[in-house]
């Protein structure tokens, strides 16, 4: 096995007497990108706040490329690009002037390196105006920028999608993707909601509590192979069960006009192909609505989103 980007060790942290983080293990690969789900007041950000060393862990231990937050601080904050909350930025500069005052404070960040930074986020028309002029998303993406600045081979955002609107999500989505790729990082973002970001990540993890409830791959190749909860309406329906059945051995559920079933992604095409050449018209194929964002509310309850 690869060695992971961050591993994390059964993480604890109690404040006074309240245990806020219970014990969480669990690991992020190179190259993934990880969501890290959960209510308000799970612990997302306490976590967060130990992973990248600005709060002191009471038990287990993070470590980040295989280097050890508690005994080898200097080496795993290096692997590290983080924004906690809110990005800090200088309203009254411009998002070069920004990125330059931070790389001054940071050895060895060249000029080709925030060109760089700034292409990778798409940010290179509004460079030269003032950050007090730019879009929440666009500060979001400043703060990415910055973060990447000193190549780190992970990034942790809290709750980036935070007050964007769904084109601004939309950006940072595509954003988060492209940088997983061409910079080969992991990505950690957190989010209190599933919907939000649940297209960006390979993986993810909820947090309930301060406890890990479930980690679940929903994209990438393992997500393939996975079985999926799939909702066929077509007609006529009662042939397409005995064809699904007879032809596939797949069994089926018929709901008035509508069938659900388990199958493999990769098998669609293949189901999609058969129904058609049995001359059922297919009207709609795809996820049925037991999917996620049921499981994401089965462990986490109804209504203590928000
Ligand atoms: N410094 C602190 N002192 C006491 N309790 C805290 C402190 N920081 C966070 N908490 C509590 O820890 C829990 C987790 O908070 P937080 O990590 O901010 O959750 P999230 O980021 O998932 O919304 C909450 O119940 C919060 O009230
Ligand atoms: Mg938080």
């Amino acid at each position: 096995m690869e060695q992971a980007a961050m591993e994390l060790i059964n993480v604890t942290k109690t404040i006074g007497k309240k245990k806020i983080i219970k014990g969480l293990s669990f690991e992020i690969n190179k190259g993934e990108v990880f969501g890290f789900i959960g209510p308000n007041g799970a612990g997302k950000t306490t976590t967060i706040r130990m992973m990248v060393g600005l709060m002191k862990l009471t038990e287990g231990d993070v470590l980040i490329q295989g280097h050890s937050i508690k005994t080898d601080f200097q080496k795993a904050v290096r692997e590290v690009g983080a924004i906690v909350e809110n990005p800090e930025m200088y309203p009254f500069m411009t998002g070069l002037q920004n990125l330059k005052h931070y790389a001054n404070m940071t050895p060895e960040i060249t000029k080709e390196r925030i060109d760089e930074v700034v292409a990778l986020v798409g940010l290179e028309k509004v460079l030269k105006e003032k950050v007090g002029r730019y879009s929440l998303g666009m500060r979001q993406r400043l703060g990415i920028a910055q973060a990447l600045l000193h190549h780190p081979s992970i990034l942790i955002l809290d709750e980036p999608t935070n007050g964007l609107d769904p084109a601004g999500i939309r950006e940072i989505r595509q954003y988060i993707r492209r940088l997983a790729s061409e910079e080969n990082v992991a990505v950690i973002i957190s989010s209190h909601l599933l919907s939000e970001i649940e297209l960006m990540c390979d993986r993810i993890g909820i947090i309930k509590n301060g406890e890990l409830i479930s980690t679940q791959q929903i994209h990438g190749s393992d997500a393939d192979k996975q079985l999926q909860q799939l909702e066929l309406i077509a007609t006529p329906i009662e042939k397409a069960s005995k064809v699904l059945e007879s032809e596939l051995n797949i069994e089926s559920l018929q709901i008035e006009e509508s069938l659900t079933f388990q199958c493999e992604r990769e098998s669609i095409p293949n189901i999609a192909r058969t129904l058609v050449a049995h001359d059922i018209a297919i009207y709609q194929i795809g996820r049925a609505k037991a999917s996620l964002e049921d499981k994401f509310f089965d462990v986490i309850g109804e209504n203590v989103i928000e």
